[in-house]
């Protein structure tokens, strides 16, 4: 892959947020080559991309989507991941997570992929987190629905397995051309980082729409437009100059180094994609006491990287456009570090859009302790005693 190398970096604490950077091509091939604008631009190998595939969980939380979206995911990730299906799909009436699971199978016969498969609410999971007193993610006992609460499993999973790096990719995604370049993406990102503790996020060019027949491909997310500019005002007024650099406020699509993950709080529900930069701005930004000495000394690097391919999902209709957009605000509202000015504008912007009265607060999501304060071992051998879903296929 050759993409651009960032062309500005804003420093918060320990904390760098990269801007983004475009791929100029997707394969940069075997031999070496001159390339004249030698300063601009990262080669990264395959070589370098396959030693951190190895080293990968690709992540891939599924609540009820159709079966063809997740063969076409799972066909598009590089057969050297690791893979981790997290679902949270109905059980009943008609149980649609064995489908999944018979569907996986039968794909895995003709590729032998390393999978992990489990359901968000096996009671084993539960009993799990409520043996080790981990009662953020539970609610009367079992694991909460929510994309962050099975993204929090797949963590504990991915780390069971002893992988470095833990890529995110909805089972949605209607291209695997495009799965496969989040996948280099990641790899190429951490291949970049300086730090150990870093995250890779994709920022999409564009977002593919029929409008009067025709394919239109609108430059922003409507959520996404609106998270990155109130992270923006967050930033600048610490700062005190004007940024924007943030542009993947709510990516789905995004990677964290395990070393990182490991540290941060999840934010319950639609919040998680979001509050992982306020989190890491929180913890490593240096406006509050840091919590973890060792992180501050290698710092975090944040990496947002632009796709070539379309993003192209299920459009799941405007009532989740709203619910997106006020639980992301939300969790930028309630942060210790939203300052009055970055909160007012949070409030104006949900007030015109009808989300929240005047004078009313946003909610603040609920909050997943982090999978370091976890034991990991009693954890582990709990599930494979309990687990009622827990399958491996392949490797
Ligand atoms: P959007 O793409 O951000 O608009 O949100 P989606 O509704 O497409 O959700 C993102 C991904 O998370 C999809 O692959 C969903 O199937 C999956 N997902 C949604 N809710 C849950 C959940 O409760 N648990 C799990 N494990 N996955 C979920
Ligand atoms: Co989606």
């Amino acid at each position: 892959m050759i993409l651009e190398l960032p062309r500005k970096t804003e420093h918060l604490g320990a904390v760098r947020i990269h801007e983004v950077q475009r791929v100029y091509e997707l394969d940069s091939g075997a031999s070496k080559f001159p390339t004249k604008a030698k300063e601009a631009v990262a080669t990264i190998s395959n070589d370098e991309i396959e030693r951190i595939n190895q080293k990968m969980a690709i992540v891939v939380p599924i609540k009820d989507e159709r079966l063809n979206l997740l063969e076409g995911v799972l066909s598009g990730i590089p057969h050297d991941c690791q893979v981790i299906i997290v679902s949270n799909s109905a059980r009943s009436p008609v149980d649609r997570f064995q489908t999944e699971k018979q569907s996986i199978k039968e794909f895995n016969h003709f590729v032998d992929d390393k999978i992990l498969l489990v359901h968000q609410q096996d009671p084993g999971i539960s009993k799990a987190f409520r043996d080790a007193g981990f009662d953020s993610v539970l609610e009367s006992g079992t694991v909460r629905g929510g994309k962050a609460e099975g993204m929090l499993v797949a963590t504990l999973l991915g780390k069971m397995l002893g992988k470095e790096y833990l890529g995110f990719i909805d089972a949605d995604n209607y291209i695997p051309g495009a799965v496969h370049e989040y996948v280099e993406i990641f790899a190429a990102g951490f291949t970049l980082a300086e730090s150990p503790y870093s995250m890779v996020r994709v920022s999409w060019t564009h977002k593919p729409k029929i409008e009067d027949d025709r394919l239109f491909f609108p430059k922003w997310g409507r959520v996404s437009e609106v998270t990155n500019q109130c992270l923006n005002r967050l930033i600048e007024s610490h700062t005190g100059f004007g940024t924007e650099i943030i542009k993947t406020g709510n990516a789905g699509e995004h990677a964290l180094s395990m070393a990182l993950a490991d540290l941060l709080f999840y934010a319950s529900g639609f919040a998680v994609e979001t509050y992982e930069i306020v989190n890491i701005l929180e913890q490593f930004g240096g406006l509050l006491p840091p919590t973890h000495p060792e992180v501050m000394s290698s710092g975090v690097d944040i990496f947002q990287i632009e796709t070539r391919n379309p993003h192209l999902h299920e459009d799941k209709g405007e009532g989740h456009i709203d619910e997106m957009l006020l639980s992301s605000l939300g969790a930028i509202y309630n942060s210790p570090i939203c300052s009055e000015k970055a909160k007012n504008n949070i409030a104006s912007i949900l007030a015109g859009r009808g989300l929240a009265k005047e004078g009313q607060e946003p909610p603040s999501p609920t909050k997943i302790e982090p999978a370091a304060t976890l034991d990991l071992p009693r954890f582990v051998e709990t599930i494979r005693r309990e687990s009622q879903t827990l399958s491996e296929f392949g490797g």
